[in-house]
């Protein structure tokens, strides 16, 4: 594969021991995916962070190369962690855990990675323009980058992110080439769709199409045009039942009109609301939620909003958790929202989700969520039940 001069240096290990070691990363990378050369990148999104998933291997790992002086070269962003960084005491989070997870995070600060822990970087300021590459690896935000942004990334694991990051670069193939971004599947949705049916279409339409990409019809002439809660809860859903990096969408996402003839002779699913329920029915192991966890993908402040407003003056019967990130928490303060959900007896959570953060350990039997994503993952990543709904239907008010 092709490296500049520039590269080359990085590579022969002038710039220090982390920029060759991670760039010795992202040209393994290319060779083994094909890639021609790299290319320069905007953004990095990195994953690798709970103490859950990469455990002392990962933080020893981290903490050499924060220690060798590796510092990123580009707005980066890092997924959630284990933890509610600052209130993870209050809420329960066990006090070992967090020790460890602190750890983690302060590697990554060290390297000059912000540490706003979100799956949603696109609501917090990390906001690459149409058509520019990227280097994200949580897979939500990818789809999402990909699709809505019109950016253009791999789904990275976390040291390709990090490496990517630090140099600056990543491997050209894949979904950084026009021909890489050409749809395989054509989906005809017939029927309307409302609060958790996008998770629900997600997930059935992951399943269907694998790691292609699918092209989103919507046929309801009723059908209102999806916005950035719909598209993410959509794109979480297809990356997790699947392995879909990129959607596209008529009259909505940025590059539909040069996928649309692609579209011509590709096979053709049909989504009815039959479909769409049998989905969603299938997405539920149990019946009654003791925790109640939103914001998956990390919640917007308009989805905080809606939950403060329905809360308002009212008591929960069950606990709640709605996930964020510090900077949307921030603007949920000020806007009195975490006071009004607070005071109802729940919590705006930071910086962690359901699925990342050990509440297997933390006396939960039954999580409620109204997430297509959350409802795969709960039960094999914290292996506990779920219930799939309309966030309305999950919370008990007490009467
Ligand atoms: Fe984000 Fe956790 Fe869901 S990382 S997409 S809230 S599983």
């Amino acid at each position: 594969m092709y490296l500049t001069r520039e590269e080359e240096k990085m590579y022969s290990g002038e710039y220090g021991p982390a920029v060759e070691k991670s760039m010795e990363i992202l040209v393994a990378l290319g060779d083994i995916y094909g890639a021609d050369g790299m290319v320069e990148i905007v953004s990095a999104q990195i994953s690798g962070v709970s103490y859950k998933t990469i455990g002392d291997a990962g933080l020893e790992y981290l903490e050499d190369l924060a220690g060798e002086g590796a510092q990123v070269v580009v707005p980066s962003t890092l997924n959630p962690a284990g933890v509610d960084l600052d209130q993870w005491k209050e809420l329960g989070f066990p006090a070992e855990f967090t020790k460890k997870q602190l750890l983690i995070v302060e590697a990554y600060r060290k390297m000059g990675i912000s540490t706003t822990c979100t799956c949603t970087p696109y609501l917090v300021g990390n906001v690459p323009p149409l058509g520019s590459h990227i280097a994200w690896s949580e897979s939500s935000a990818v789809c999402y980058g990909n699709s809505v942004l019109g950016a253009r990334t791999n789904r990275e694991g976390g040291p390709g992110a990090l490496s990517a990051a630090i140099c600056g670069r990543t491997p050209n193939y894949g979904y950084h080439l026009d021909e890489g971004r050409v749809p395989h599947l054509l989906v005809e949705v017939e029927t309307s769709l409302n609060g958790a049916d996008y998770g629900a279409l997600g997930y059935l339409v992951g399943k269907a199409v694998g790691n292609g990409i699918p092209y989103f019809k919507l046929v309801d002439e009723q059908q209102k045009k999806p916005q950035v809660n719909q598209l993410k809860a959509l794109g979480a859903a297809l990356a997790s039942s699947g392995a879909v990096a990129l959607f596209h969408m008529e009259n909505t996402t940025p590059e539909s009109p040069e996928a649309m003839p692609h579209t011509k002779n590709l096979e053709k699913l049909t989504v009815t609301r039959e479909d769409v329920d049998d989905t969603r029915g299938k997405l539920s192991t149990s019946q009654k939620p003791d925790l109640v966890c939103l914001g998956c993908p990390h919640a917007s402040l308009e989805e905080i909003k809606e939950v403060a407003l329905k809360l308002d003056g009212k008591k929960l019967a069950n606990q709640l958790w709605v996930c964020t990130s510090i900077s949307v928490k921030a603007a949920s303060d000020r806007m009195s929202y975490t006071r009004i959900i607070e005071e109802a007896g729940g919590h705006v959570v930071c910086d962690t989700c359901m699925v990342v953060a050990p509440i297997e350990d933390m006396g939960f039997k039954v999580i409620g969520v109204d997430s297509a994503k959350a409802a795969n993952y709960v039960p094999s990543m914290c292996g506990l039940d779920v219930v799939f709904d309309e966030w309305e239907n999950l919370i008990a008010i007490k009467k």
